[in-house]
């Protein structure tokens, strides 16, 4: 088994960008943290240990396919924000740059036939479906619980229930 040179490299570029959303994900939790927002503050360092995983899965199967992962360096993510939902746009917007470089090395594994990587990938497109979703479902709740500060607290305590709930596996 092997993969080209062009997999190797949008595999390795998506090693810092999860890496990235892992970071972000982090600043978020700490913002949410020292502005009062536990919900958040669980729900966003719960994400970033998840978006490390993510991380570790690619460079595990760079590494088992003989193409020997390199660890990068990750840029320093923002760290202060508005308002929650002005946060979690933020998130949906990260998710959604993460879902077009998915579909893009897709496209790479469909064209060059490389079966392998295809499969591997098929795990993170429905894991992708899953975090838009869920990022979604909660800048829908401010259209409908509202954006005043009882609202935002409503909103805080239901991300605090989504931190404590199970993850669900994107391909059970
Ligand atoms: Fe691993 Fe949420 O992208």
């Amino acid at each position: 088994m092997k993969i080209s040179a062009k997999m190797k490299k949008a595999l390795q570029d998506q090693v810092a960008l999860e890496g990235l959303a892992s970071n972000s994900y982090l600043a978020m939790a700490s913002w949410c943290e020292v502005t009062g927002y536990q919900g958040g503050a669980a729900y966003f360092y719960t994400q970033s240990d998840e978006e490390r995983t993510h991380m570790i899965k690619v460079v595990h199967y760079l590494n088992d396919m003989g193409a020997t992962a390199t660890i990068p360096a990750i840029k320093a993510p923002t760290a202060s924000y508005k308002s929650l939902e002005g946060l979690i746009k933020t998130a949906l917007k990260s998710e959604q740059t993460v879902t077009k470089a998915i579909h893009k090395m897709v496209e790479v594994a469909q064209k060059e036939k490389d079966h392998s990587t295809y499969a591997f990938l098929e795990w993170f497109v429905n894991e992708q479906v899953q975090e838009e979703t869920k990022f979604e479902t909660i800048l829908q709740k401010f259209d409908l619980i509202g954006r005043d500060k009882i609202a935002v607290n409503e909103i805080d305590k239901i991300l605090a229930a989504d931190a404590a709930a199970p993850a669900a596996d994107p391909v059970a």
